[in-house]
């Protein structure tokens, strides 16, 4: 646990609007301040900063919190390496790391710590003789010296404790490095613990700030699976990482050239393109997204050419344009991969193909021309197949100006007149502004019926009681001097909240001494931190006098009585019915 006092010293000197106003651009708008959701994609803010109690509220997404949960979330920090960010940024140093653990007691310190010595031991291994075969698999695979130190590659030997070993010898333990994803335990005996990567070449994954989070780790021959990484651990969430991101980040002259695997940004790298990236064995996410838009506005897709590359990069277009990034994939001549390509036809050509990038609009119209026999048009079927597809693809694109443009291509490329493809275009469009329409009515319908609730499943119960619950738990956030008073147990108690999530937190707000918004975070979700945000958010701008906060105390101690007579009817009218239907039995 991090001292309270120290809490309040890094919030005092990191004010949220110094702290967001970083990430985001932020305008006044009344009392408070707005701006675009570093969140989730919007064109108008929705993102609202409420500097006198430091809070935020995304009205878009429901993102919401305090500088220290808003650094966790654009950060992909947890709730310590937030705090230390912050206390960074403001020349405040942390209490050591006791018991402000991980989940199953391993910190992201120790995981940390721990990759950093295991790398340096698979590097050992690797220029040792026990790893020619390591050795062996670069040369082929043509990787110079430069590069495998650059990336600090490694070979991990064909031992099932060698690296166990190692670490024991260096003071970790057997549960850090199961926590760590370095060792696993027997199956057939729980105390046992072996090495998870055996007769592997390895990656080291490094984070933006030098850290070594992971690993990947190939096998030399087509056995399989043919790279294994490490799943998430206190030190690393895979959804969140990109592979040379800590190079990468420092050449975004041209944007991201984003790959599908390890050797195809270390290839890209020493042939000079220092800008690749890869996710790390999992399918491109918002997460890794977002993060790409922090350093550049510009991605090139660079998949493989196989059927599997062309659909993931279609999914890669999707996020890449939903986070505000210019995306544009390109197709691969005469090669599998990247890799394949620059061995086989050199830098220059690559640059080449970097040159022949397709946006994704040229890139969906080639997808779609490539099913059907060009020649064929002759055939009005056909051309009108086509024509409709690619109006479908038309329609999907949001500024009018562009789809006036691609309507103007598109007719040409059949040879059709523009009039008839604009008209099935605008056809689409309204036809999908209807369908919209009915999908936003029963969003209505059930945001104000309540079912559908995932951050508080409980609301559906009593709405009216887990509303007036929000608003008694907004007013004791936005007013401590509340909190005291309210552990009277004539004003409020565990009890009377039929939510869980707010009973949670009026436990939590009332239970530790001198609490703070930001210790939320420490052990709630973040979902369950924004809904807090939210309770607060709903307050502003009404009357939140210890009048009105003792009468809403009072109303729900009612609200909470009334629920219960409700549900002890409810139960005495089973026990009615469960004797009546007994008897009925029995006489039987
Ligand atoms: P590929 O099979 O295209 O591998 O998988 P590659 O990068 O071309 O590898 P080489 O050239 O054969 O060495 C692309 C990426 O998918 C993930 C890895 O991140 C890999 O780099 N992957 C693939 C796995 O995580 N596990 C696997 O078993 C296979
Ligand atoms: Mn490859």
């Amino acid at each position: 646990m991090i001292p309270a006092s120290v809490i309040e010293d890094i919030k005092y000197r990191n004010s949220i609007e110094d702290v967001i106003s970083s990430y985001v651009n932020l305008t006044r708008s009344g009392a408070n301040l707005k701006g675009l959701c570093p969140f989730h994609s919007e064109k108008t803010p929705s993102f609202t900063v409420y500097t006198g109690d430091g809070h935020f509220y995304c009205f878009g997404c429901g993102a919401g919190g305090d500088a220290i949960s808003f650094i966790m979330r654009i950060e992909n920090l947890d709730y310590r390496g937030a705090l230390e960010f912050l206390a960074r940024r403001c020349g405040i140093t942390l209490p050591e790391d006791d018991g402000g653990r991980e989940k199953g007691g391993v910190s992201r310190n120790r995981v940390l710590e721990m990759n950093l010595c295991a790398a340096k031991f698979f590097r050992n291994v690797l220029f040792s003789p026990e790893g020619q075969a390591g050795q062996e698999y670069f040369a082929k695979r043509q990787l110079s010296g430069a590069t495998i130190k650059h990336f600090g590659l490694g070979y991990a030997p064909n031992s099932y404790d060698a690296l166990k070993k190692h670490l024991h010898s260096q003071g970790f333990t057997d549960e850090e490095m199961v926590a760590g994803y370095l060792c696993q335990r027997s199956k057939k005996n729980e105390k046992n613990t072996y090495d998870c990567f055996r007769n592997r070449v390895m990656f080291p994954i490094i984070d933006t700030a030098g850290n070594i989070v992971a690993f990947g780790g190939r096998v030399l021959d087509d056995s399989k699976p043919k790279y294994l990484n490490s799943s998430d651990t206190p030190a690393f969430r895979k959804s969140r990482h990109l592979f040379a991101l800590n190079y990468a980040k420092n050449h975004t002259e041209d944007g991201f050239i984003l790959c599908e695997g390890y050797m195809d940004v270390i290839a890209l790298h020493a042939a000079g393109f220092e800008n690749a990236v890869a996710t790390l064995g999992t399918a491109i996410t918002a997460d890794h997204a977002r993060i790409m838009k922090k350093y550049t506005d510009k991605v090139i897709i660079s998949y493989d050419s196989d059927e599997a590359g062309q659909k993931a990069a279609d999914k890669a277009l999707r996020l890449l344009g939903e986070a505000g990034i210019e995306a544009r994939v390109l197709t691969i001549p005469g090669a599998k991969d990247p890799d394949e390509y620059i061995k086989s036809y050199g830098r220059e050509k690559f640059a080449e193909v970097l040159r022949g990038s397709l946006s994704g609009f040229e890139h969906k119209i080639h997808k779609v021309l490539a099913k059907y026999d060009l020649n064929d048009f002759s055939n009005a079927d056909i051309k009108a197949r086509a024509a409709r597809e690619l109006c479908y693809a038309i329609a999907d694109t949001e500024s009018k100006v562009e789809r006036d443009i691609y309507c103007q291509r598109i007719a040409s490329v059949l040879n059709v007149d523009i009039s008839s493809i604009k008209s099935e275009v605008t056809g689409i469009l309204r036809r999908e502004a209807a369908k919209r329409k009915k999908e936003r009515h029963t969003q209505v319908v059930r945001i104000t019926s309540g079912s559908g609730d995932r951050v508080d499943p409980d609301f559906v119960k009593a709405p009216g009681n887990v509303r007036l619950e929000g608003a008694v738990i907004g007013m004791l956030l936005l007013h401590k001097e509340y909190i005291a008073f309210s552990k009277d147990k004539s004003i409020l108690s565990p009890e009377m909240f039929t939510s869980e999530l707010n009973r949670r937190l009026y436990e939590k707000i009332t239970g530790t001494p001198d609490f703070d918004f930001g210790m939320l975070s420490e052990d709630f979700t973040q979902d369950e931190v924004s809904r807090a945000a939210k309770m607060m958010s709903d307050r502003k701008g009404l009357s939140n006098s210890k009048e009105v906060f003792t009468d809403c105390a009072g109303k729900l101690r009612e609200m909470t009585e009334k629920l219960k007579e409700k549900q002890d009817g409810a139960d005495l009218r089973d026990i009615i019915e469960r004797r009546r239907k007994e008897a009925t039995n029995n006489r039987k």
